[in-house]
């Protein structure tokens, strides 16, 4: 039932191509827009809950994930160049396997965008909290995390989803030239906090290196389950084969833009990590037994409280150039963090809801939810809605157990996609392919498996939600999309 109502590739390229974009962007421009995309809350915050869960060995799991990423980023760019149309592993899905399996990739990448919006406004909070208690104005302890995380309410996570959402309906959207701003500013921080950092690497630091193991599936902790946490620092590398139908000679440039980012992103990442570890340390806190305790756990933050360890840290990048005595270095890397993280949540949330737009037209979800302003020409309904549950998790739950649920959609979205390039391989050989994945028969499988190595060493919770809201969605689906769907009764919209 779920493989049933293929929609035609050639009807849904046919839309796309009612509004063709210029191919102007060249490989240069594509890893910018990549670099722009990917660095943001992983390697800021999260590099605190990589080092609690695979201490020093969290550089192997950089590497890990890059190589899966990379191998996704791969096969992901053939069907983007193929069906060039907005909603993403959503469309092609509908266009290869059927409509039921749209569906959950298109309810998966919920997870995917809205909470890693949520990600993202946690971290930057960690940040600004950071900042404001650095000189004197810090918020009081129960407004500054979630209940798990030893608060009440992150009240600066929450706002800070607000005001995106305000943003988002009156319709500001990124140029590119903000981008290139956004880009440097990153880039000049962890530039900095690199060539502060490695002076003050020792040797002993880095001992034991991998004190939790490689990993056990469903344990969410070691190497590998650092791997699966940390593959949220490259999310967001496939803004660069979404914009494949805007490339000049896509086969060249697009693995040059995906390769080129990922590449220029992990080598910053490793020097990152290396420095971070290196100069201060970063091996996990354990319990009285020995085991080492899951970040965002109301133990860890118990156990957080009188501890100034980096695993321990919101603002993992500023903490330690403060450690290391470099305060007003470590200011600076705040406030390049404050400043450039909500363009971040500003594009997972937009994103957001532009699939839900493309699902709602596509007549699985509520039309009423794809009304556009008068005004603001925007979707605004669906994108209050979006940017609400976004400020509302940011403001309850720890950013590690919210960066690991965007990787189960993620990861799960990114599988289907590799899956779905072979299929078209074997079903329509003959289809134009502007860019076609190197060695499919190698790439694509791999990429299955890493997909696949990295979901089941995500924690036992996040796979519960991820399957909790599998069901979920299922059900709405039977009671509402089959129904109506616009490809079913042939109400096809415009
Ligand atoms: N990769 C992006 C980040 O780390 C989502 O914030």
């Amino acid at each position: 039932m779920l493989f049933k109502r293929v929609k035609p590739l050639d009807q849904i390229i046919a839309t796309a191509e009612k509004k063709a974009l210029t191919r102007q962007l060249g490989a240069f421009q594509l890893t910018m827009l990549g670099i722009g995309a990917i660095i943001g809350t992983g390697i800021f915050v999260l590099t605190a809950e990589a080092g609690q869960k695979a201490g020093p060995g969290m550089m192997v799991s950089f590497v890990i994930a890059a190589v899966v990423c990379g191998l996704a980023a791969l096969a992901y760019a053939e069907l983007a160049s193929m069906v060039p149309v907005a909603g993403s592993a959503y469309t092609y899905t509908y266009g290869v396997l059927g409509e039921g399996m749209a569906w959950v990739v298109g309810w998966a990448l919920v997870l995917e965008y809205t909470i890693a919006a949520s990600t993202v406004c946690v971290g930057w909070s960690g940040y600004v909290n950071g900042l404001l208690a650095a000189h004197g104005m810090g918020l009081p302890e129960f407004l500054r995390t979630g209940p798990m995380d030893g608060g009440a309410f992150n009240l600066l996570a929450f706002l800070i989803g607000l005001v995106i959402t305000f943003l988002l309906v009156v319709g500001t959207s990124k140029s590119a030239v903000v981008n290139a701003c956004l880009v440097l500013i990153k880039v000049f921080a962890l530039t900095i906090f690199i060539i502060l950092a490695l002076p003050k690497v020792q040797e002993t630091n880095f001992h034991p290196f991998v004190p939790n193991g490689w990993g056990s599936p469903m344990g969410g902790i070691g190497v590998l389950g650092a791997a699966a946490s940390i593959f949220f620092a490259y999310v967001g590398f496939d803004a660069v084969s979404t914009a494949a139908e805007e490339t000049k000679n896509p086969n060249r440039n697009i693995p040059i833009g995906l390769i080129g980012s990922l590449g220029v992103c992990t080598i910053y990442y490793l020097l990152v990590s290396y420095g971070a570890i290196g100069s201060v340390g970063a091996q996990p806190i354990t319990s009285a037994s020995g085991v080492a305790l899951q970040p965002g756990s109301p133990e860890m933050a118990a156990a957080c409280k009188a501890s100034d360890a980096l695993v321990c840290s919101k603002e993992a990048l500023a903490h330690v150039l403060r450690m290391l005595h470099f305060v007003g270095w470590g200011d600076l890397i705040g406030a390049a963090a404050s400043i450039a993280l909500p363009s971040v949540i500003l594009t997972m949330t937009y994103g957001q809801t532009r699939i839900f737009f493309t699902m709602a037209r596509d007549g699985l979800l509520p039309e009423s939810l794809s009304k556009i302003h008068p005004r603001f020409h925007t979707p605004h309904v669906i994108t209050l809605i979006t940017g609400i549950f976004v400020s509302i998790f940011g403001a309850l739950y720890p950013v590690g157990q919210l960066a690991d649920i965007t990787n189960s959609g993620t990861l799960f979205a990114f599988m289907m996609v590799a899956i779905g390039v072979m299929v078209l391989r074997v079903t329509q050989p003959e289809r134009k392919r502007p860019f076609r994945t190197p060695l499919v028969w190698v790439v694509c499988p791999l990429a299955v498996f890493g997909c696949l190595l990295l979901f089941v060493n995500l924690p036992t919770t996040t796979l519960k939600v991820f399957f909790g809201w599998g069901i979920v969605g299922l059900v709405i689906y039977y009671l509402y999309g089959h129904r109506k769907s616009h490809l079913a009764n042939g109400t096809e919209s415009a």
